[in-house]
């Protein structure tokens, strides 16, 4: 198997003419074919992205079912060094990759590294598991026999994924699945189709993965929802992992669900950042600045709505609005805070979110589209060039508010006010979402009565709500997922199934439960006095 390290057909960016699928090594050419553009130069074409239907979903399913028994012979310290060669050659091309990034889809220039580091982390921490993936020996209530644990893998997964995070969360799919013995089918956001093509050529050349252990398809959403359904139907998929709006996840939930399979859902986020009055003020501002908006807001830990004492709310609002001012705006290729929304679609949507502001509500500044008509002092570059809006933090959000209740991806921030932290709990925990959220306090109780009673899966005390390290546990409650978690040891019990052992070497049939020993306790006994 290790020997098959052959140059793969390569269908990516290094290849002439349009990205397309790959199904069992061969790139499958055909299908409407579109300009994938870059949303910080509108004019400037990254790459022609071929989309395939749902029968090419399908074959790419059939692929990876075929070669699940093949990779899962592979043993999983070979699987392991495979994961190790597949870091290391994303470490050589991060610079190239986090410029793929920054071109597709916008993320600023350091943001993008950040990002391709944290592929690089996660195959760092799943290189050696591939020497673990441990399962236990147990004792037994009989003698003369065995009792163990095994990981097993689970089979051919489907990987569905947006294109905020191109590379990194993809690998948090990705990498521990193939270290587990699994296949992947990936099928990845639209508009990142360019930047997914150099992943998937990264990870099958350093991994020297052989034909149908990592498919991928290039596919919209009707085309994708229609193949997953024959592919299940059918038998060819045996876990779903999906990261995407709350909507079409509990679609894929109640998809997977009828054939008796719980899909690993990465859903969105209402986060709030709580501000107590004993809070570093400054700090929390760079918190809630970073959360807010990096990434353009376009996390799915991004800071939906800060909840501000009120003894302090003034303050902080007025030193928000001066950093929000001062942050840097424009292309993603300079030094700057938040560069474009993701592409057309996700500007469409930030607009319609725009139209939920009230007469109740207070915004500082300009908002909307960035353009010469409504510019923004210190942009850095031409706003006309790309899809650019300015940062808004609106004051007054409450619940009932649209803005207060749902997510809304993009450069937005709620603000509101509360009395006692019993409160600020209540209110950060209404909307109903729980992924991540933030409280800044120097008090020791309130950290801990917070952590105690958030509904968030993540939370930090004095740091923002994004930014999670690649080994804790990913995911959320609520509307935000189904308890499914990512990253670490935790994500192994996604794509393994334990199997239990029993070995009886009595030569008899010992029945559990009933042909136990047992001791004969006197607990009647007393010590004198
Ligand atoms: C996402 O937006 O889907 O914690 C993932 C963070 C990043 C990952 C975000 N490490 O903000």
């Amino acid at each position: 198997m290790t020997s098959a390290r052959r140059q793969p057909v390569s269908p990516g960016p290094v290849s002439p003419g349009p990205v397309c699928s790959v199904v069992a090594g061969s790139a499958v050419p055909g299908g409407r074919t579109v300009a994938s553009t870059n949303p910080a130069r509108l004019d400037e074409v990254v790459g022609e992205v071929t989309f395939a239907d749902a029968d090419t979903f399908v074959a790419g399913a059939e692929a990876a079912h075929q070669a699940r028994e093949g990779w899962a012979a592979v043993p999983a310290p070979v699987r392991g060094r495979a994961i190790a060669h597949i870091g290391r050659l994303i470490e050589d091309n991060a610079e190239a990759l986090a410029r793929l990034v920054t071109d597709e889809i916008g993320k600023p220039y350091a943001e993008a590294l950040g990002e391709v580091r944290e592929v690089v982390d996660t195959c760092d921490f799943f290189l050696g598991e591939g020497r673990r993936l441990y399962g236990q020996t147990v004792p037994s209530e009989m003698p003369d026999k065995q009792l163990f644990t095994f990981r097993r893998p689970v089979g051919a997964v489907a990987v569905i994924t947006a294109g905020n995070f191109p590379v990194a969360v993809p690998s948090w799919y990705i990498v521990p699945a193939l270290l587990a013995g699994n296949t992947i089918l990936w099928k990845p956001a639209e508009y990142s189709a360019v930047v997914s093509a150099a992943f998937h050529e990264l990870f099958v050349r350093g991994g020297g993965l052989p034909d149908g252990v990592f498919n991928i398809v290039h596919a919209d959403g009707p085309a994708t929802f229609e193949g997953l359904t024959r592919a299940l139907e059918e038998g060819l998929v045996d876990k779903v992992g999906f990261t995407g709006s709350s909507a079409v996840g509990r679609e894929i939930g109640g998809l997977t669900g009828r054939h008796l399979q719980t899909a690993c859902l990465e859903l969105g986020g209402k986060n709030p950042l709580v501000v107590t009055p004993s809070a570093d003020l400054d700090l929390a501002v760079e918190g809630a600045l970073f959360s807010g908006f990096g990434t353009a807001g376009q996390r799915c830990t991004s800071l939906g709505t800060t909840i501000v004492h009120a003894s302090v709310h003034g303050e902080f609002l007025r030193r928000l609005n001066v950093a929000v001012a001062a942050a840097a705006v424009g292309d993603p290729r300079a030094d700057v805070l938040l560069g474009p929304l993701l592409d057309d679609r996700f500007a469409g949507r930030y607009e319609e979110y725009l139209t939920w502001v009230q007469p109740h509500h207070r915004v500082q500044g300009a908002s909307g589209r960035i353009t010469a008509d409504n510019p923004r002092a210190g942009f850095v570059g031409d706003p006309a060039a790309g899809l650019f809006y300015h940062p808004a933090v609106v004051d007054g959000v409450r619940p009932g508010d649209r803005l207060f209740d749902e997510e809304t991806f993009g450069p937005l921030v709620g603000v509101t006010t509360y009395q006692t932290l019993a409160e600020a709990i209540d209110l950060a925990n209404a909307p109903g979402y729980g992924l991540s959220s933030a409280i800044y306090t120097t008090d020791a109780r309130e950290a801990f009565t917070f952590r105690d009673r958030i509904g968030a899966g993540m939370l930090s005390i004095n740091n923002s709500t994004s930014g999670a390290e690649a080994h804790l546990p990913f995911g959320g409650n609520g509307k935000s997922g189904n308890g499914s978690r990512q990253s670490g040891v935790w994500v192994l019990d996604q794509f393994t199934r334990w199997q239990s052992v029993n070995w009886d070497y009595s030569g008899r049939l010992q029945k559990a439960q009933m042909d136990v020993a047992e001791l004969v306790a006197d607990t009647t006994f007393r010590l004198p006095g």
